[in-house]
């Protein structure tokens, strides 16, 4: 049975960063028809009611039917460590991620965060999200269970580091790449699922382990690959003394195979020219996370990449300081004021929809509302709060309405949220 929800829809057909907020499409008494798993029909509520006569009516009223929010970089294992006080990177790995990360050598440790994590996740109308998980291949197993469980579409990969972390939490180069390979055949392409090989960052991989992962990588090229890229002045610093011969912190990448197409580069900050030049002349994806780099004193994303390159917008929870996607347009718009552009709200929540799904290859699926795609969708109250509700009051078109719930809105704006066509 068809399922047909009735609010203001929001949609896209091209790219705000190359056409402005024209590239939304905005129905304001829209509809959008549910059947199987997937999106079947949008459009005018009164049209798609009169072609869609058996189907079951939910009306969300003034409510905005937006694709789900995709979360491009997230650390499931650090949902209990969010919000830890004073550190910058290197000591935030060391005193707070680092001993975290070491409990998910339990198994049933694993399972109860991997499920706390999604129920969050969920909460704060996020229905996708591509997370690492920790060295632990049980760690990763805990993971795709919880999100097959709940129908999500979801990508993971063990985080593989061996030096410079604690002996509890280090693999090897063997290890990581038989394990990788181990759960990438286990995991990937099983209903939603896709394993992504995980390198943590340079700093904690040995070139040879680099060298392995990219050799992993070359044998299944249809996989994503992630890992984090120029984050701290301080990290970079050391990537230098770890890698004399690299001309650059990418090339510690690029010289073991890690990169082309299909790779996630988490932070992406401090990049040099010839950087920016070769990760868009390879392809790769950037993954902006920017209450993760204000919370731990990182630095500012440039946004000016979106022009030419595919980005994502992420938590990177627990670094971040927010599980909602909402907060993170929020403080993306605040890094983008210090680099002095103003981003529109069209950019904003196509960053954390069709922007992740396009940094992740899957915007062919997820991340937009049109016939074909998966029924994946947030239902959003733009009026979930008395402060939301009075700064909306003089609206006059849909950003002016929608840009205070992006400032202001949490978990209490997710009205309704719709997995795989199924109500959650
Ligand atoms: N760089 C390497 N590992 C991490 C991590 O867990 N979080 C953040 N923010 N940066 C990292
Ligand atoms: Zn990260």
């Amino acid at each position: 049975m068809a399922d047909l929800l009735l609010g203001q829809v929001l949609s896209y057909t091209a790219d705000p960063f190359h056409d402005g907020p024209a590239a939304a499409r905005h129905e304001a008494h829209g509809a959008v028809l549910v059947d199987q798993g997937h999106i079947r029909d949008v459009g005018p509520a009164d049209l798609l009611r009169k072609r869609h006569p058996q189907a079951t009516v939910t009306d969300y009223g003034r409510a905005l039917i937006s694709a789900g929010f995709i979360d491009a970089h997230v650390h499931y294992p650090q949902t209990a460590i969010i919000a830890s006080w004073g550190k910058r990177l290197i000591d935030w790995l060391n005193l707070y991620t680092f001993p975290e990360e070491m409990r998910f050598a339990d198994p049933a440790y694993a399972e109860q965060i991997a499920n706390r994590y999604l129920d969050l996740a969920l909460a704060h109308g996020t229905t996708s999200m591509c997370s690492y998980a920790t060295t632990h291949p049980a760690s990763v197993d805990a993971f795709f269970a919880a999100a097959r469980s709940r129908g999500l579409r979801a990508w993971a990969g063990k985080t593989c580091m061996d030096r410079n972390a604690p002996a509890g939490l280090c693999d090897t180069a063997r290890s990581a790449y038989d394990d990788s390979k181990w759960l990438l055949n286990k995991w990937h392409g099983v209903d939603r699922l896709s394993y992504v090989i995980t390198p943590r960052f340079s700093p904690t991989s040995t070139p040879e382990q680099l060298a392995a992962l990219g050799a992993l990588w070359s044998e299944y090229p249809d996989c994503l690959m992630q890992t984090h890229l120029s984050e701290q002045l301080d990290e970079i610093a050391w990537v230098r003394e770890l890698f004399p011969q690299s001309r650059d912190y990418l090339d510690t990448y690029e010289a073991q195979g890690l990169l082309r197409e299909g790779a996630l580069y988490g932070h992406a900050i401090h990049l040099t020219a010839r950087e920016k030049d070769r990760l868009r002349e390879a392809g790769a994806s950037l993954i902006h996370c920017p209450t993760s780099n204000t919370f731990i004193g990182s630095g500012l994303f440039d946004m000016t990449l979106a022009q030419t390159m595919r980005v994502g917008l992420a938590t990177d929870t627990g670094g971040g300081s927010s599980f909602s996607m909402l907060h993170t347009m929020a403080a993306a718009y605040e890094v983008a004021q210090l680099r002095g552009q103003a981003l529109h709200p069209s950019q904003l929540w196509y960053l954390a929809t069709v922007g992740s799904a396009r940094a992740l290859h899957a915007d062919d699926r997820i991340g937009n509302i049109a016939p074909g795609m998966e029924a994946d969708l947030t239902v959003i109250d733009l009026a979930s709060t008395h402060a939301i509700e009075q700064a909306t009051r003089r609206a006059d078109d849909i950003w002016q309405a929608i840009f205070p719930t992006i400032m202001l809105g949490d978990d209490r704006a997710i009205k309704a949220v719709w997995v795989g066509g199924k109500l959650r």
